[in-house]
């Protein structure tokens, strides 16, 4: 039989872990030996309005189930006051969950600058906030997990949630170089785009549907990604219904314009736009050196007979 993953001794803050994917962490870290700072403000939905119970609820539950929790009730954009509250409680922080969310939709010619506004404070500059007030701590210990939480809209768009793609995607940004800072100092930082049953999700998708999608069958990613046996770090997945895979860049070969004497012009894209856009032998760049060195391969190279130079990518930057 397999070791048991378990997290005695860490200390794990969930944000917005009053309900839904947040809850199911926190129990499953709980449940695990980790001690569990379960912050959540409470609010409804569209990020109005406070209350405690939320946080006190999953508090209750994962003592009741035998485990070490808090309760922290500030917003994620006091990211300070929830590290605190680890720091108070347990002394440490090791893992950070950046969970909390809210949604307001509207299609982008009735977004609102508050609609905007709100949603990076709560995604985007909550996630940052937090994370960074644990960073220092995560550097002095040598240790720290910590996973943002994207979303498909993010990944490909959706009608209606302009300002929510836009933090969504910005996290994996934010993730993507908080992995390259933390890869010496074993902070480790994955993003995740998952779909469940939520109250985010209840009136937009059908009740059978739905039933397929429980917080549960996500945890378990979360729980590995964040253990310290776990060498992942600076990836994207996209996990629910029981299903997890793992999503990276592809790049097309592309297409050289450049020529001698020649300068580039609108019309040779135009006349190169399938060659530009086949991704037939597409490459996959995992870094920014990957891709900066495939282009400049290209400098080097004279031209073909025509003037152009196929396939810049094919032999570097390949990273199956
Ligand atoms: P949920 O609404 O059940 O949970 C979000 C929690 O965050 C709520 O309990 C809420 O009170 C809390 N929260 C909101 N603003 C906060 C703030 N400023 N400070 C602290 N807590 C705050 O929603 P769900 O579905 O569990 O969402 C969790 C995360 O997963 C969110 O980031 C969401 O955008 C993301 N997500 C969820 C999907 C789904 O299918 N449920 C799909 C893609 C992404």
């Amino acid at each position: 039989m397999s070791v048991p993953l378990t997290f005695d001794g860490k200390v794990v803050l969930v944000t917005g872990a009053g309900g839904g994917l947040g809850r199911e962490y926190a129990l499953a870290f709980g449940q695990r030996g980790a001690s569990v700072v379960v912050n959540d403000l409470g609010g409804n939905a569209k990020g109005e309005g406070k209350n405690s119970a939320a946080a006190d609820k999953v508090v209750e539950e994962i003592k009741a189930k035998g485990g070490k929790a808090v309760a922290n009730y500030d917003s994620v954009e006091d990211g300070e006051k929830l590290i605190q509250s680890a720091l108070d409680a347990f002394g440490r922080i090791d893992i950070v969950i950046n969970n909390a969310g809210i949604l307001r939709d509207r299609s982008f010619s009735r977004l609102s600058e508050l609609d905007w506004d709100l949603l990076q404070r709560v995604h985007l500059k909550g996630s940052f906030n937090v994370t960074r007030a644990a960073w220092n701590h995560m550097k002095e210990q040598k240790f720290g997990r910590i996973i943002m939480t994207a979303s498909a809209a993010g990944l490909y768009g959706n009608f209606g949630q302009a300002n929510y793609s836009a933090a969504k995607l910005g996290l994996l940004g934010l993730s993507n170089t908080l992995a390259i800072e933390g890869r010496k100092l074993n902070i480790h930082c994955n993003t995740i785009a998952p779909i469940a049953n939520s109250r985010l999700t209840q009136n937009i998708m059908p009740a059978d549907i739905l039933e397929n999608l429980k917080p549960e069958y996500v945890s378990p990613l979360v729980l590995w990604l964040c253990h310290e046996q776990c060498e992942e770090t600076g990836a994207l997945f996209e996990v629910g219904a029981g299903w997890m895979g793992k999503l990276r860049w592809e790049r097309s070969p592309g297409h050289v314009l450049l020529r001698k004497n020649h300068p580039m012009s609108p019309e040779a894209v135009r006349d190169q736009w399938d060659n530009i856009c086949d991704f037939k032998d597409a490459s996959h760049p995992a870094t920014i050196s990957e891709s900066l060195m495939s282009m400049l391969s290209m400098l080097n190279k004279e031209p073909a007979g025509d003037g152009l130079v196929a396939n810049p990518t094919s032999s570097l930057g390949h990273n199956p």
